[in-house]
C-alpha cells in the first residue's frame, strides 16, 4: 500500500522542508492542512501540483477529521511557535498549540493512522543545571509556549498509551534554513541575523548574547522526522532532534560576519521573558534508535542559508 502523508503546518519554515523531504521519497502522495498564519503558499510554490493544499484551522476538529482522512502518517507541525508570543498574546498559543494538538491526536486515533510524528520543542527542558539536556531530564518550561508544547507531548504518550496511536515527538532545538520568516519581531533570531547582514544592519541581542543554543539545520531536522515516522519499536516516546553542540549569539554573529567580510557590532537590549539561557542536544537516543545522523555543521548550515536569503531577500526588494 503506499502511504499518504499529511503535513500540518506543511505552509511553514520546517513544514515545507520536509514536504520537499517527502516528496523526494516518491512513495506516495503528500496533503497539508495550514491556515497560512505564519506559513506562505510560496514556500510550496515550485512543488505545486505534486502535492494537495488545505487552507484550514487545526482549532477546527471537523475541519481535522476531514483533512486527516486516508492519511498513514501525519507530521504534526502546525503552531504558533514563538516563545515571546505566547507571553503578549497567550490565548492564541494554547488554543492553537494545546487544543489544535488535541484534535490531531484525536482525528488521527479514530481515522487509524499508523503514526503520528509531532514537533515538539526543546524549550521544554526550561534551564537545567546539566548540560547536554538529556531526554530524562525533568521538564521545566519557562514560558507559555515551551508549556504548551511539552503539555503536547504528554498528550501524545497518552495516545499512543490509552488509544493505540502510535505517536513519536521529537524535541527540536533551534532550527534554521531557508524560507524561516524574517519578518516579524517574533521570528527565529538567525533569520533576523540573516536579514540584517544583508541590510548592513547592526542585529539587537537581548541579554549580552553570552546564552547558547543547539543551531540544527532544517534539512537534518526533516530527515530525522521521516526516519521518526518509520522506526521500530519507538511509540509513545519522546527524542531530542539536535545536532549536539552549542554556540553562544555572539559566535554566530561573529561568524557571519567572517563569512560576509563586514564588521557591524550588534545592540544590546534587556534580556528576554521566558528565555532559556543555554541550549544543547544529548543526541544518543535518537542516534540510536531513529538513526539521527546530522549532516550539516554550522557553517555549512549559514552559508547555504545566507545563500538562500541573499537571493531571495533581494528578488522581494526588487519586487516591491
Ligand atoms: P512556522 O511558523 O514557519 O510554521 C508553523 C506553521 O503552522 C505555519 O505554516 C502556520 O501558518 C501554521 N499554523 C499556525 N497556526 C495554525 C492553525 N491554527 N491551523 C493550521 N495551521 C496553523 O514555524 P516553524 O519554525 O516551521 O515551526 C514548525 C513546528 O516546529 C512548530 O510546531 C514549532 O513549535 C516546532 N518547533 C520549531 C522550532 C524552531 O526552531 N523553528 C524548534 C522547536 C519546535
Ligand atoms: C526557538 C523557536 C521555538 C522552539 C525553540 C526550541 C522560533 C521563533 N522559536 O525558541 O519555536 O521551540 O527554539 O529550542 O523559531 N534573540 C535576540 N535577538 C532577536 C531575536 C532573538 O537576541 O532579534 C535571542 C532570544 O532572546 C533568545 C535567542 O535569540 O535568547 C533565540 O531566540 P528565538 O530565535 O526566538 O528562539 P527560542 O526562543 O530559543
Amino acid at each position: 500500500m503506499s502511504s499518504r502523508y499529511l503535513v500540518t503546518g506543511g505552509a511553514g519554515f520546517i513544514g515545507s522542508a520536509l514536504v520537499r523531504a517527502l516528496l523526494d521519497r516518491r512513495d506516495g502522495s503528500v496533503a497539508v492542512l495550514d491556515n497560512l498564519l505564519t506559513g506562505r503558499e510560496e514556500n510550496l510554490s515550485e512543488l505545486a501540483g505534486h502535492f494537495e493544499f488545505v487552507r484550514g484551522d487545526i482549532r477546527n476538529a471537523s475541519a481535522v477529521e476531514r483533512a486527516v482522512a486516508g492519511a498513514t502518517h501525519v507530521f504534526h507541525l502546525a503552531a504558533i511557535p514563538s516563545v515571546p508570543r505566547s507571553i503578549d498574546d497567550p490565548v492564541p498559543s494554547h488554543e492553537v498549540n494545546i487544543d489544535g494538538t488535541f484534535n490531531v491526536l484525536r482525528a488521527c486515533a479514530a481515522a487509524r493512522v499508523s503514526r503520528l510524528v509531532y514537533a515538539a520543542s526543546s524549550s521544554a527542558y526550561g534551564d537545567t543545571e546539566v548540560l547536554p539536556k538529556v531526554e530524562s531530564m525533568l521538564p521545566r518550561p519557562k514560558s507559555p509556549y515551551a508549556a504548551q508544547k511539552l503539555m503536547g507531548e504528554y498528550y501524545c504518550s497518552v495516545f499512543s498509551s490509552c488509544f493505540g496511536l502510535e505517536t513519536v515527538a521529537l524535541r527540536f532545538f533551534n532550527v534554521y534554513g531557508p524560507r524561516q520568516d524574517p519578518s516579524s519581531p517574533y521570528s527565529g533570531v538567525l533569520s533576523l541575523f540573516m536579514k540584517a547582514l544583508i541590510a548592513r544592519t547592526s542585529p539587537t541581542i537581548f541579554g549580552d548574547g553570552e546564552q547558547s543554543r543547539d543551531f540544527t539545520y532544517v534539512e537534518d531536522v526533516a530527515s530525522l522526522v521521516i526516519k521518526a515516522a518509520f522506526a521500530p519499536n519507538v511509540s509513545g516516546n519522546v527524542y531530542n532532534a539536535g545536532n549536539g553542540n552549542r554556540y553562544t549569539l555572539n559566535q554566530v554573529w561573529r561568524e557571519l560576519e567572517k563569512i560576509e567580510g563586514v564588521s557591524l557590532p550588534p545592540r544590546y537590549g534587556p534580556p528576554r521573558a521566558g528565555d532559556v539561557r543555554d541550549s544543547q542536544a544529548d543526541t544518543t537516543a535518537a542516534r540510536r534508535d531513529l538513526a539521527h545522523d546530522p549532516r550539516f555543521t554550522l557553517e555549512e548550515g549559514l552559508r547555504r542559508t545566507l545563500a538562500w536569503y541573499r537571493e531571495n531577500l533581494a528578488e522581494a526588494n526588487t519586487a516591491r
